[in-house]
């Protein structure tokens, strides 16, 4: 099948003929398909205007190059699939090992291209580990020769090796910050100098519940997956002044993973809930940097981190003090939501009086 691109199968200007004749008061798409020109509007009308003076169009990534990793089968070959269809160029990185990163092998990665091509999208494959920074350089180096350029990273790789505390050591919590964390640094880092030079990238990191509100038997995990929180704050104020955006998502759904956990709503959880997410931050008109977004099943919602207006004694502060004010400390009423530490220590200095 040629492929044809995104933009050519559905046209702005469909897109905005269709929104404006069933969204807008008669008349506007006589004036302009794009922006209504009338003065003579009423202040509904301004509304309306002011809401749809944009169309609505499908969001597409036509000539943008996506490197997702661990894109061999769950929630990577979701996303590597969507993105395609929409007119990405996708490197389907996958090591191919098994859920606790044992082995490897190129059939994961080599179906989902396969797969991709069949359906008349443009795709390479690399079976090269996340983990360390020669894995990360090749990874990105196979966008970079296949398709010239590398404007989104979706960092999704992963592997579990979970117990409880007590029985956890440095063989259950080193293979698992390298592919997480490490993997998605590494990878990133790779692809960071081409963002700047381009002044153009979206990064989107997956985290997980499990480290930023806390899980059983998560230890090596959560401590990666909130890790991975902090790369992507990080990541999000270095790339301001070019363009780069870096959010995360802590997702649940159904993959090999998480199939035997998830109960009997398993499959009500399919990875399809989770890529529309993705793809979104992935987007050029992404509006955020530094988020953090909760999606599964359907739902999908912002988590923050906040700081509470707290309180203050700058004349002395005694260990008695903390315990007789911790409910004012502990207070939620009035939290902050810094964007970066720049914010946070603002709102320190303010409460110190400066
Ligand atoms: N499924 C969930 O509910 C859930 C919840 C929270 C977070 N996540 C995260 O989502 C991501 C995708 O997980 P999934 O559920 O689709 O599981 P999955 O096991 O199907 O996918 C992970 C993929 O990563 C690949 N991989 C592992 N180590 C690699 C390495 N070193 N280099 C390259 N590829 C490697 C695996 O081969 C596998 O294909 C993971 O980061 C996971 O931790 C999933």
């Amino acid at each position: 099948m040629p492929r044809t691109s995104w933009a050519s199968r559905r046209s702005a200007a469909d897109d905005a003929a269709e929104v404006i004749a069933s969204r807008s008061p008669a008349g506007w798409a006589q004036v302009s398909p794009w922006i209504p020109t009338t003065t003579t509007v009423t202040a509904a009308d301004q509304h309306i205007h002011k809401e749809y003076k944009k169309p609505m169009a499908d969001l597409g990534y036509d000539g943008k190059v996506a490197v997702i990793t661990g894109a061999g089968g769950g929630l990577g070959r979701s996303h590597a699939l969507e993105l395609s269809k929409r007119g990405a160029l996708v490197v389907v990185n996958d090591l191919g090992g098994s859920v606790d990163g044992e082995g490897g092998s190129h059939t994961a990665a080599q179906k989902v291209v396969d797969e991709i091509k069949a359906a008349g999208g443009e795709a390479v494959a690399n079976y090269d580990t996340v983990a360390t920074p020669e894995g990360g350089k090749a990874i990105i180096q196979t966008a970079l020769d296949a398709f010239e350029r590398v404007d989104i990273v979706i960092n999704n790789a992963g592997i579990l090796r979970d117990a409880a505390f007590k029985n956890m050591d440095a063989s259950k919590l080193d293979p698992v910050l390298d592919v997480h964390l490490k993997g998605s640094f590494y990878v990133t880092l790779a692809a960071w100098e081409t963002m700047r030079a381009q002044n153009y990238g979206r990064i989107v990191n997956t985290s997980s519940a499990a480290g930023i509100f806390g899980n059983f038997g998560q230890t090596n995990y959560g401590a990666a997956k909130a890790g991975i929180v902090g790369l992507t704050r990080v990541l999000a104020v270095e790339g301001a002044k070019n363009n780069i955006k870096a959010n995360a998502i802590a997702p649940v759904a159904k993959s090999r993973m998480t199939e035997d956990l998830l109960g009997p709503l398993v499959d009500k959880l399919g990875p399809e809930f989770i890529t529309p997410v993705v793809a979104w931050l992935a987007h050029e008109d992404v509006p955020v940097t530094g988020e953090v977004y909760s999606c599964g099943g359907g739902h999908v919602a912002r988590i923050f981190t906040a700081v509470t207006p707290g309180w203050t004694d700058v004349e002395s502060l005694t260990v008695e003090d903390i315990r007789d004010h911790f409910d004012e400390i502990r207070s939620e009423e009035g939290y902050l939501v810094p964007a970066n530490l720049g914010e946070e220590l603002q709102a320190t200095l303010k409460a110190l009086g400066g």
